[in-house]
């Protein structure tokens, strides 16, 4: 254990103040050693050639020929600048688009040109997590990682199993029995990872795997895992970069594992530090009604990040809580069905730094926002659309107004879960219900109902 600070690019720094321990990049440590506090990615900014502007990153789209620079990570990588080109893990990730949406705008009360969906489903594994794959892989080759792990909700496997594959690594997913989505198990199996399916939640799971992997010295790919976060930063810069290098009034997200969340707040808070943007959005966070530890924990117990000093009895209590009433979260949203955030101590750090407000959201709001999003945007999983319907209760409690630009976070692709999209309009369980009509085999019947 070291100060790392002085000599390195980068260097690996306990989140908490009273703590504040120093590694380098090239230890593999997922939580403090110290304290058992988060880690981040920190840098020595006066040794990275950092553009002096954001639309200085623009010049690399002439040079799309060069992989790093067509990826939608790498573009920026002067901005998570922890390893050499040559371990640089990059499958085509980030080609996202950011959509200005007027008729989801419609439905959650905002004005025209105000309302920007930003769609991550375009990502190779049809997710967000693999912003964070690329940049955690490409830590793992620079520490010669053979064997890599993580519990998940479907997502961090199907990204895991398809950048593991990529790198030659082994890839070992730990999901909860009946709890994952079929697009996304369907991928981890295809992609050739270990599926262990332990009969619990994705709680029990992630308490299993940080131990399994302490105990076999495999590579944790959890949103703990500080390296995966830095390439979830990049989001942000592609979403300033399509609203013409400006900034949002808003970005709204949903809230699990709150690894997004975490990474957004780092983001801004360091773009801010380098004078590359001028202010800082607001963020709102959004947690499914049955999966609401987050929402609780700040709104109702009054939890703050209190410059570090996290009042952690708050949580302890909250958590013996749930251990006491045996309470499992449970949403229809499976990729946020979590009640114990690995990254909960970092989202504080961002509802912090981008005054932020915490909200949860019924299913059947999911529901009807997904359609919408559905039919008149890109299509999108369960989770994804929790952000547009926060948005939508958002507007209504005059939170945020019809005029101010928002960027919702579209987290995860509409085939990622179509059990869940066949049942809504199957069985007309919402306001958007777009069942099939049955027709008799015979052509005037079908005319007849077509005209
Ligand atoms: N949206 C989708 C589609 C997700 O898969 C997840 C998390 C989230 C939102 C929440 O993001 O954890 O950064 O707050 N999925 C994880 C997984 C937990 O295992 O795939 P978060």
């Amino acid at each position: 254990m070291s100060s790392q600070k002085g000599q390195n690019a980068a260097y690996q720094k306990c989140i908490n103040p009273k703590c504040g321990a120093e590694f380098d990049t090239a230890d593999v440590l997922f939580e403090c050693p110290r304290c058992g506090d988060l880690l981040d990615c920190r840098y020595n900014w006066d040794k990275i050639a950092v553009p002096k502007k954001m639309s200085d990153f623009a010049k690399r789209w002439a040079t799309r020929d060069n992989p790093l620079d067509f990826s939608g990570v790498w573009r920026f990588r002067e901005l998570l600048n922890f390893c050499e080109d040559k371990f640089k893990a990059s499958i085509g990730e980030g080609q996202t688009i950011l959509q200005q949406n007027d008729e989801v705008g419609k439905y959650v009360n905002k004005k025209a040109g105000s309302l920007y969906l930003q769609y991550e489903g375009l990502n190779p594994s049809g997710s967000f997590k693999d912003n964070g794959m690329t940049a955690a892989f490409s830590h793992a080759k620079l520490v010669g990682t053979k064997t890599c792990a993580c519990a998940s909700t479907g997502n961090t496997s199907a990204s895991m199993a398809l950048y593991a594959h990529s790198c030659g690594l082994k890839a070992i997913v730990f999901i909860g029995s009946g709890k994952i989505a079929f697009g996304k198990l369907s991928q981890s199996m295809d992609y050739g990872a270990k599926t262990i399916q332990i009969l619990g939640d994705f709680d029990d799971c992630m308490r299993q795997v940080q131990d399994v992997c302490r105990e076999l010295k495999l590579y944790l790919l959890n949103s703990l895992n500080p390296f995966r976060l830095e390439g979830q930063k990049t989001i942000i810069y592609r979403v300033i970069e399509q609203l013409g290098w400006q900034v949002p009034d808003w970005i709204v997200v949903p809230g699990g594992n709150l690894g997004n969340s975490s990474a957004f707040g780092k983001a801004f808070l360091e773009l801010k530090e380098l004078g590359l943007i001028e202010r800082v959005p607001r963020i709102a966070i959004v947690n499914a009604a049955g999966a609401n530890t987050l929402t609780e924990l700040v709104n109702d117990r009054k939890l703050f990040w209190n410059d570090g000093m996290v009042n952690e009895e708050i949580v302890d209590k909250y958590y013996a809580d749930l251990t006491a009433r045996n309470f499992r979260a449970h949403t229809i949203a499976t990729a946020i069905e979590i009640s114990r955030p690995v990254n909960l101590n970092k989202c504080l750090r961002t509802i912090d730094v981008c005054n932020g407000v915490v909200l949860a959201v019924t299913d059947e709001e999911i529901k009807d926002a997904k359609a919408v999003i559905g039919k008149f945007g890109l299509g999108c999983e369960p989770a994804s659309a929790a952000s547009v319907a926060g948005l939508k209760n958002l507007v209504a409690k005059g939170t945020i107004g019809p005029d101010e630009r928002v960027v919702c976070i579209l987290t995860g692709h509409l085939l990622k879960d179509p059990n869940l999209t066949v049942d809504y309009h199957t069985k007309k369980e919402g306001l958007f219900s777009n069942p099939p009509i049955e027709v008799p085999n015979d052509l005037d019947q079908i005319i007849k109902l077509l005209k």
